[in-house]
């Protein structure tokens, strides 16, 4: 593996005051390697209660933030406000905010490059859908969709690739050790061609789709897999806590 193993669970749009108190007193309990960065995502309305009640072993993330500067944006929330509140990382390009939401390639860029102008760092995701691994143009999509993070990032030292294929997200279907190694092999060579070997070298590539206490150590043990964004999983802290743990 590429740098320190990372785990981060995305909570997505679940959970309650009560529900998020209890996840946060397991994860406080929680015995977790050293050699691990873990970064939990709540939504935003429980973000500033789970930074002030969680331990510091466990940074805290965003799952989206505003384009640019804050300012007359109903709804959103602004890379200064996140930073003001400490959080520390923003998951950009989910698949959920590009196949449901609608947010393409290069407003997802634009994120990124806001984000990491205000010192959040960023988890990336990429990943390709069914019809497209179906139709052989997984590493087509994976590769444009890191070409418009490429574009407008310049200094990928706060930044994270998370590889989800989305036939692999909440469905219990996870791709095989194989499959994910495969593509993150080749988004590794894509950075090294595209931007510099060192990058490549450097920049950590985690899976998510489907990651369970089950099936992480196996997945773990794949040469390009540099840990793990987990999202239903990361519910039940004593799973997520496994998942953590799964470092080889
Ligand atoms: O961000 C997390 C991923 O979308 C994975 O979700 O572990 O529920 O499949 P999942």
């Amino acid at each position: 593996g590429t740098g320190k193993f990372f785990v981060g669970g995305n909570w997505k749009c679940n959970g309650t005051t009560d529900s998020v108190s209890r996840l946060v007193a397991d994860l406080n309990v929680a015995k977790l390697e050293n050699d691990v960065d873990v970064v939990v995502a709540p939504p935003y309305i429980y973000l500033d209660k789970v930074r002030q009640s969680l331990t510091n072993r466990i940074e805290i993330s965003a799952q989206n933030s505003w384009v640019g500067k804050g300012g007359a944006f109903t709804g959103e929330i602004s890379a200064e406000q996140l930073i003001d509140i400490g959080c520390k990382w923003v998951i950009l390009g989910h698949s959920e905010r590009r196949h449901i939401i609608g947010e393409d390639n290069q407003f997802i860029g634009k994120k990124a490059a806001y984000a990491l102008s205000q010192n959040l760092k960023v988890i990336a995701c990429i990943g390709e859908k069914l019809e497209e691994r179906e139709t052989g143009k997984t590493f087509d999509v994976c590769f444009q969709q890191m070409k418009a993070f490429a574009d407008s990032i310049s200094d990928w030292t706060n930044v994270v690739i998370a590889y989800e294929p989305v036939w692999a997200i909440g469905t219990g279907k996870v791709a095989t050790p194989q499959q994910a190694q495969e593509v993150h092999a080749a988004v590794r060579d894509w950075l090294k061609n595209n931007v510099s070997a060192e990058v490549a070298s450097s920049t950590r590539i985690i899976y998510g789709g489907s990651v369970n206490g089950s099936n992480c150590s196996e997945l773990a043990e794949e040469e390009d897999i540099d840990g793990f964004l987990v999202g239903g999983a990361s519910l039940k802290g004593p799973e997520f806590a496994t998942i953590v743990n799964s470092v080889t």
